[in-house]
Formats: structure tokens, sequence, C-alpha cells
């Protein structure tokens, strides 16, 4: 009995010891975000960079600033003329959305170019390259910001940089902003995906997508909302209450002496359940689950790759081939991959994209670190930015590394965000270019974008139709809305569904094996 009794004791001093010792080893969330907390803002792109490091290429993908609503929602006061600004209609880009960007481009001005370190301090085609999506707010929100950059009267030089008449709006440099269809599934997660659609088709019926749906609180939120507006379950349900969100941020924004008198009945409660509810299908929709896997597809890989797959493989793409030209360019090694027709590359220092919430989402779930960058799930503010700068380290071996910056809104500076990207160290600034590369293979649109959309899930029929939800405790009727609309905050709504992307628990696991490992090493050695 006695030994018995010792062996049990041995076995749970054991368990507890090896319990405390993972624990201390894997860096949970809290400790990624007490990290976070602790990296300063950097204002000066050369503020903690080691000597050696030469920034290479800077890479900004912003959203645009303010807009009107993409349409109206249920119980709506104000119509479709009376969005008056930036051209008119739905889904304009705002003159608040103009200033946001004319700000934003300031501060990437002073950060990347006032003293001609890295940029020039006037607009030198060689170096610039944006495009846009093929939208009318991502174009302008792209012109304000190169006006907040370049249009400036200490730097640029009348009768060469914009004409000598008095006419001509003060010191304005006109900046060439691309943009194609193409444009659409890079900076577009939710463009027309047949593959896209069946994937969430398949994520509607995940039991963690239907608990939340049906949850009490849920059902309760969206009845009230029908209630009030008059509207049923097609009208207001879990995959479409962000056309009433975002009708009401606006004109909460752009109507706000009337905005109390219409919606008394949209209180602080109201719109923070609302926020809530729409925050969490964000996620659903970017593949953010805990467990994704149904049917043999793992959702938390394929709704990442179709989503966000695209735009990260772009950035480290054009990294790569920008760095293969810098080595080049100053003999630095026998890279022969940059060659004389590689102009585009051999000057290419700022690569921007300008494009929409969902992109920024998209892009941070497949570094695996949205949960960590926008903590309260959902999507990033009007003028939010991702910002990746590339360095190569000339004093060993040419290493190459990267630093991931986020502007959060018009109040915010830069922070940065490398140590929530999976295989990065949790206390460093800067991150091999190998982990980003890893993730931009791991979420790789086998193929090719195109290719993917096309591919329908093999295997029984995908019902396309949501599966009505059990009844809700004391809630309303289940909706059973028939279309999946996507919810695209930045994007002209289009009746496809948009998963979304998401930190899975597998690449959970793997960014907190990864930052295990260097917890590992670190105490070691
Ligand atoms: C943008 O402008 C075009 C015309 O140039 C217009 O047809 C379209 O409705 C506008 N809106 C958006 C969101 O692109
Ligand atoms: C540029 O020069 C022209 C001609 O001298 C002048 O009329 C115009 O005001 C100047 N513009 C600026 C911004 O100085
Ligand atoms: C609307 O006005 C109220 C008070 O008049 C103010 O507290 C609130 O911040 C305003 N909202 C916006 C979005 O400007």
């Amino acid at each position: 009995f006695r030994v018995r009794h010792k062996m049990r004791w041995w076995a749970l001093l054991l368990l507890v010891s090896a319990t405390t010792t993972l624990a201390f080893r894997f860096p949970t969330r809290e400790e990624k975000l007490a990290a976070w907390e602790k990296l300063d803002t950097v204002k000066d792109f050369s503020d903690g960079v080691p000597p050696g490091y030469k920034l290479v290429l800077v890479n900004p993908l912003w959203r645009h600033g303010d807009r009107g609503p993409t349409e109206a929602f249920p119980g709506d006061k104000v119509t479709e003329d009376e969005w008056d600004f930036g051209g008119g209609g739905y889904g304009e880009l705002s003159p608040i959305g103009m200033r946001q960007h004319y700000e934003l481009g300031n501060k990437l001005y002073e950060r990347y170019a006032a003293n001609g370190d890295f940029l020039s301090t006037r607009y030198r085609a060689k170096e610039v390259y944006a495009k846009a999506t093929d939208r009318n707010r991502t174009l302008i929100s792209a012109m304000s910001n190169f006006a907040g950059m370049y249009s400036r009267a200490a730097t640029a030089i009348n009768g060469t940089d914009y004409p000598e008449i008095d006419a001509w709006p003060t010191s304005f440099v006109p900046i060439p902003i691309h943009t194609a269809k193409y444009m659409d599934h890079e900076g577009d997660p939710d463009s027309h995906c047949a593959r896209q659609d069946d994937l969430w088709a398949l994520a509607q019926q995940l039991p963690e997508y239907i608990a939340f749906d049906t949850k009490t609180r849920t059902q309760q939120t969206l009845q009230y909302l029908r209630d009030k507006t008059g509207s049923d379950a097609n009208g207001i349900n879990f995959d479409n209450i962000y056309i009433l969100r975002q009708g009401m941020l606006c004109e909460s924004i752009h109507f706000n002496d009337s905005y109390a008198d219409w919606y008394p009945w949209y209180t602080d409660d109201v719109k923070q359940r609302v926020d809530e509810i729409d925050d969490q299908n964000v996620d659903f929709q970017n593949g953010i689950f805990a467990s994704g896997m149904i049917q043999g597809y793992d959702l938390t890989i394929e709704l990442p790759k179709i989503r966000g797959g695209a735009v990260i493989n772009d950035i480290v793409d054009t990294a790569n081939g920008v760095l293969d030209c810098y080595e080049f360019n100053n003999n630095l090694g026998g890279n022969t991959r940059c060659t004389e027709s590689d102009h585009f590359l051999r000057n290419l220092k700022y690569y921007v994209i300008s494009a929409h919430d969902s992109t920024i989402a998209a892009y941070l779930t497949t570094l695996e670190a949205k949960p960590y960058v926008l903590t309260s799930g959902g999507y990033p503010s009007y003028s939010a930015a991702v910002i990746t700068e590339f360095f190569i380290d000339v004093d060993h071996g040419n290493e190459r590394k990267f630093r991931l910056l986020f502007h959060d809104d018009e109040f915010s500076d830069f922070r940065v965000i490398t140590p929530m990207v999976a295989g990065c160290d949790i206390s460093e600034p800067f991150c091999d270019i190998k982990h980003i590369q890893a993730l931009a293979d791991k979420y790789a649109p086998e193929g090719g974008i195109d290719t993917l959309c096309d591919q329908r899930l093999d295997g029984p029929a995908v019902d396309t139709t949501k599966a009505p939800p059990p009844p809700a405790s004391t809630a309303s009727p289940s909706p059973s809305p028939t279309t999946t609309t996507k919810k695209t905050d930045d994007n002209v709504p289009t009746t496809v569904t948009t998963p979304s992307t998401t930190t899975s628990p597998s690449s959970l696991l793997t960014c907190v094996s990864a930052a295990a490992v260097v917890l590992i090493a670190n105490l070691f050695f």
C-alpha cells in the first residue's frame, strides 16, 4: 500500500513538473500580447536597426479611408442619393477618408523620405510603384496618400514636378496608381471564387459556427433588430448583419445630428452586441476556427489560402526579386537572378497595395498573426495599414530579414508586430525571411488563385443553403437565408460567400512550438 501510495506521489510530481515546464516554455496568447505592448512605436525606420542592416524594400498594404455604406440596410433612413461625397453614391471615399490617407502619407514620408535616407525627398518614378483594387475608394485613397507624401512646397519643384501655372493646386504632384481586374484576387479576398463558396457552405456546417449562430444572445439580438426595423430572417441574420453594422457606422459619422433620433433603439449596448456578432462572423469567414476540419478539408488552411494566399505571395515574391537585385546592384554576391531586364525590381523601393480591411485581415491571417494584432476579432479600421519592411544584413552573409509594422488607425503611429508572425522570435523586432517565405508557401494557392478557385470541392454535394439552426432558447425563429451573402466591409457586396482565414489550432501550434524552440534555446544557450 505504501509503495503504491509513493508511486502516485511520484506520478503526480512528474505531471506537475511537466505541466509547469510546458506552461513555462510555450508562450501563451497573453505572453504574445504582452510582448506587443513592450515593443515601442518606431517613428524613423532606422530606429532600432542593427548596423549592417540595409533597408531594401517597404511594402505598405493599407485599407482605404472613411467611406459611405455600400448598400442600404433594413430600416435605413438615408437613400443612395444622399451620399454625395467622393463622386456620390454608395461606397465612395469621404473627405474624412481623404484626410486620413493624406495624414498617413505624411507619416510615411516622415518615416521613409523626410531626410532622403531611404526614399528620395521628391517623387522618383523608379522607386515607387502603387497599385489599388479596381474600386474608386482604394484608388482615391492612394491618390490622397501620395498627396500627403509628395505634394510638398518645400521639396517639389515648380515647372518640373508640376506645371508652372498659378491655377495648379499648390505643389500638387500627381502620382500614378495602377489597377487592373487581375488585382481582384490579390487585393480583394471577396472576389468571386467558386471554391470559396463551397468552403463557406462547409464552414456553415461546423459545430462552432452553428453554436454561435444559434446561441441565445445572438438570436435575441438578431430578432430585436428585425423587430425594430420591420425585417425578417432574410433581411437580418448572422451572415449579413455587417450591412446594418456598416450603415450605422457611416450614418453615425455623416448624419450624426439625426442619427440618434432615427435609431433610438440602436443603443450602445445593442451596437456592442452587433459588433461582437459581426466580428465573430468575420473571423469564421477568414477560417479562424478552433477546429476547421470538415469532410476532410481543413478550413483553417483552405480559407486563408484563397483569401490571403495571393497577397502574401505577391509581397514575398516581389521582395525576393528586389533583394536579389539589391545584391546584384551592390556586388554583394554571386546572385544572377537579377538581369538587365529587371529594371522594375532593380530600382523598386516602395511597393504599395491600396486595398481593403479584408485584405489586411487575410494577410495577417496567413502570417498567423491576426488574433494577436486585431485582438477583438473582425476587421481593422479605416486607413489601417500593415507595413512589411525587408532588410539585408550586409555584415552577416547578406542574411535577409523582415520587420512588420501595424498602423491601427488615423490616431496611431507604427507598431512593431513582427513577434506575432508564426516562427518569429517573441522578443525580436526582426525576423528571418525564411519564416515569411514558409508561410507564403504554406498558403500558396496551387496553380494560381484562378485555377484554385475553379476547383470545386469533391465528395458529397455541398448544401449551399444554410442548415436551419435548431430553435434557439428564448429567441426568435431561426433564419434560414438561402444565399450566403458575403460580407465585405470594403467591397462592393456580392452574393459570393467569403470564408475567411484564421489561425487554426494547428497553425497556432506551429507558432507556439516555434516560439517554444526559441525560448528553450534562450534558456539553454
Ligand atoms: C466608381 O466609379 C464608377 C465610374 O467610374 C462607377 O460606375 C462606380 O459605381 C463607382 N463606384 C465604385 C464603388 O467603384
Ligand atoms: C510656380 O511658378 C509659377 C510661375 O512663376 C507661379 O505662377 C506659381 O505660383 C508657382 N507655384 C508655386 C506653388 O510656387
Ligand atoms: C455624434 O455626436 C455626439 C454628440 O453630439 C458625439 O458624442 C459623438 O461622438 C458623435 N459621433 C460621431 C461618430 O461623430
